[in-house]
């Protein structure tokens, strides 16, 4: 059922602007539909786009407790320049100490599996808080990314976060699309984007690229591409 719906929507907004569709899924979900911000060249450019729509959608941050200072500073300015309360959920205290505890505070250098639990922990545990009694999710993915996106679509069906439907109204946008949006607009951006960062996560499991290299090639950077997803976006 809910398939149908989905595969009506892609067909009705394929030639539509981030803009347009943004417009229609603010309005028709209103009170249930929120924005999940990594604070990224691409959620800044979605922050920008729906404050300008409606200014009282939920928006919401994952801190891991685990983010780059210049991501904290990016909330701060992020929230004043647009006047709005981003949300900040944090992992669930005992969940981090026992884990931390049995493994150690930099677990993820040993193993994917301790690598996915403390993504589990830190990011899909509060992600499941953040989301519940909502039916949309907004992203900032975008196909370009990565191998593992390549097939993404604008609207899908989020099987990991219990049927959500998840919307990614930039999923077709090039990397230099989002830079000239930002410019245009005068966006505040994460200082890291101009040190040679990409993409931006979690301080120990982000690093600097090279130009030319993939996008996330900095991300995981010990993982092979295929895994390199944290299970927020998961298929
Ligand atoms: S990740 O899964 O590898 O971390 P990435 O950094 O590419 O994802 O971001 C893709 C999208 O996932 C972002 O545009 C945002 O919608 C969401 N996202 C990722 N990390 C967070 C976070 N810490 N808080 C909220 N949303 C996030
Ligand atoms: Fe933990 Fe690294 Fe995942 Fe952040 S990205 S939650 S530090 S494993």
């Amino acid at each position: 059922m809910k398939d149908i719906l989905i595969k009506n929507y892609n067909e009705r907004f394929k030639n539509s602007t981030a803009r347009e569709v943004l417009a229609f899924f603010l309005k028709e979900f209103k009170n249930k539909i929120a924005f999940a911000s990594s604070l990224g060249a691409e959620d800044q450019v979605l922050t920008h786009i729906i404050v300008s729509i409606d200014p009282s959608i939920k928006i919401f941050t994952l801190d891991t407790g685990r983010l780059f200072p210049e991501t904290y500073e990016l909330i701060e300015k992020t929230s004043n320049r647009f006047k709005i309360n981003m949300e900040i959920y944090f992992p669930t205290t005992n969940h981090v100490e026992k884990m931390v505890k049995e493994r150690g505070i930099n677990l993820f250098y040993n193993s994917i599996e301790n690598r996915k639990l403390c993504c589990n922990i830190r990011k899909i545990e509060p992600l499941h808080r953040a989301l519940k009694g909502y039916e949309v999710w907004i992203t900032g993915l975008r196909k370009e990314q990565s191998i593992t996106r390549n097939n993404n679509a604008l609207v899908e069906l989020d099987e990991n976060n219990h049927g959500l439907v998840k919307l990614n109204p930039l999923i077709n946008w090039t990397e230099e699309q989002v830079w000239k949006y930002i410019e245009q607009y005068n966006i505040p951006y994460n200082k890291l984007h101009k040190e040679g960062f990409p993409s931006i996560g979690c301080q120990p499991c982000t690093r600097a690229t090279e130009p030319g290299e993939n996008i996330r090639t900095g991300r995981w950077w010990w993982e092979m591409p295929e895994y390199k997803e944290c299970g927020l976006h998961q298929k």
